[in-house]
């Protein structure tokens, strides 16, 4: 049996991805692992297939061949107490899509104490839970499935720095400044919740267990963000190249144009703001993903019946691109650069909203547009980090935080970075584009050099439609 067990998204949690051999319709199929009772679910509800993923089960339309691979809306989970510590579990059973086999999948997280901490006495501090590993357990295997790398815990109480909740690392909500973002554009997949899918979904959490609980994911269904982008022209937005990609990763400008479309003119994910389809995509066609090379694209939207006009510009309105003025400073001499983004706010953050926390308990992120100041990293100093070695070219810039804290991550790429003038957003720096980590000590990101790509820029869109 081929076995992957690596550790998951919280340092607690072990995901186990076990072989292909379990039955391709393990229904119900009882197995009894560290002396919890697992069920593996039923993931086929009537036409439809579900392959359920960390908690998280995801939708295969029929014939587009996982293109149209959407999250969906179920959560599944039991919260089971075992030698009083409380466990929650996610199960699977292997499932065929197409000709691609989903493993079985297992995760068992274990969780806190389910009473809070006493609270610390001392301002900016408060108590969470930290579990201290005990000893592991042996490996066992049970009714087909294998669980590795079990370990027994303790918990304590520990005092933390006060940490903002959830877009970038370490960063506010834009909406609480009351600044306007009327350039920020998002990059999104084009799912529809439909009532089918509401029916299908009640059923599937049904058949899966009266311990299961439904989360209404529909927000996190149609809204499913994908990367960020900046409104440059009346009809031009640039982003990064890594996002034009198809559901297999690969860059693929058609699948972009039928797939994805253009948000504009809000901070809230979940309300408001105008969509457009895209009409044209241009690559640059130097990009090379290893090394960070001219990690950007433009996409033309269309103006087509479904959209607001770009009138108001409180709303929706371009934003000037550096290095446009003779006298904009040099990339490396902006003052202060602020990242904006919809992204993780750390490097192994749930995208998914809503979703479970630590405690197991339901959580509605709001998906609020979040910035974070940065200081500008001189590329000499960039470049001399181990990780960023042949990547700190005349086409990027760095910005960081040097204590850490700060940054951008997963989700925010394509999304500007912004040289300001005090409090006020005046010109594209940046585009948000890759980074080892994210907020980690001393490691700036990676952006795009939006200065060095003027000349391109001009000749895709025209020299008069950008902002003087
Ligand atoms: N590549 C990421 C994305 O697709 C952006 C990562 C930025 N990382 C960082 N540490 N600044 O969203």
């Amino acid at each position: 049996m081929t076995q992957v067990c690596r550790r998951g998204l919280a340092a607690l949690a072990f995901v186990c991805a076990l072989g292909a051999q379990a039955p391709a319709q393990a229904d119900d199929a009882a197995a009894d692992m560290t002396g919890l009772r697992v069920v593996a679910r039923v993931v086929a509800v009537g036409a439809r297939r579900y392959k359920i993923e960390n908690g998280v089960a995801w939708r295969y339309d029929a014939g587009d061949e996982g293109a149209t691979r959407l999250p969906q809306v179920v959560v599944t989970h039991h919260v089971v107490v075992r030698d009083g510590i409380r466990y929650r579990l996610d199960t699977s059973a292997s499932q065929v899509f197409g000709d691609e086999t989903v493993p079985a999948l297992a995760t068992i997280t274990p969780l806190p104490p389910d009473r809070a901490c006493p609270a610390v006495p001392r301002r900016g501090l408060r108590g969470i839970w930290q579990a201290r590993a005990g000893t592991a357990l042996p490996d066992r295997t049970i009714g087909g499935l294998r669980l590795t790398r079990r370990t027994r815990l303790t918990w304590r109480c520990m005092a933390v720095k006060r940490l903002h909740q959830v877009g970038v690392v370490g960063g506010t909500r834009v909406r609480d400044l009351d600044q306007a973002t009327p350039w920020q554009a998002e990059f999104y997949s084009t799912a529809r919740y439909v009532k089918q899918d509401f029916v299908a979904d009640a059923a599937l959490v049904r058949a899966a267990s009266p311990d299961a609980e439904y989360l209404n994911q529909r927000h996190a269904y149609e809204f499913h963000h994908h990367c960020g982008a900046v409104l440059i022209a009346p009809q031009w937005v640039v982003t990064a190249q890594h996002c034009i990609v198809n559901a297999n990763g690969a860059i693929d400008p058609d699948y972009v144009r039928r797939w994805r479309r253009i948000r504009l003119g809000t901070q809230d994910l979940v309300h408001g703001g105008a969509t457009y389809a895209i009409a044209k995509v241009v690559l640059h066609p130097g990009f090379d993903e290893q090394r960070y090379r001219n990690d950007i694209a433009l996409l033309r939207i269309a103006a087509d019946a479904q959209t607001v006009p770009i009138d108001d510009p409180k709303r929706i309105a371009p934003l000037r691109i550096a290095g446009v003025r003779a006298d904009d400073p040099l990339p490396d001499d902006w003052v202060i650069l602020v990242v904006y983004g919809w992204g993780t706010m750390t490097a192994h953050g749930d995208d998914v909203a809503p979703h479970l926390d630590d405690a197991g308990h339901v959580v509605h992120d709001s998906r609020d547009l979040r910035m974070v100041r940065l200081d500008p990293v001189p590329r000499a100093v960039c470049a001399r980090n181990p990780h960023y070695r042949g990547i700190v070219t005349d086409g990027v810039v760095c910005a960081g935080y040097g204590p850490g804290g700060r940054d951008s991550c997963q989700g925010d790429s394509g999304g500007p970075l912004v040289g300001m003038d005090g409090d006020d957003p005046v010109a594209l720096v940046g585009i948000v584009s890759g980074g080892y980590g994210c907020g980690l000590r001393n490691m700036p990101g990676i952006y795009t050099n939006v200065a060095h790509y003027l000349p391109w820029i001009r000749k895709v869109v025209g020299a008069g439609a950008l902002l003087p």
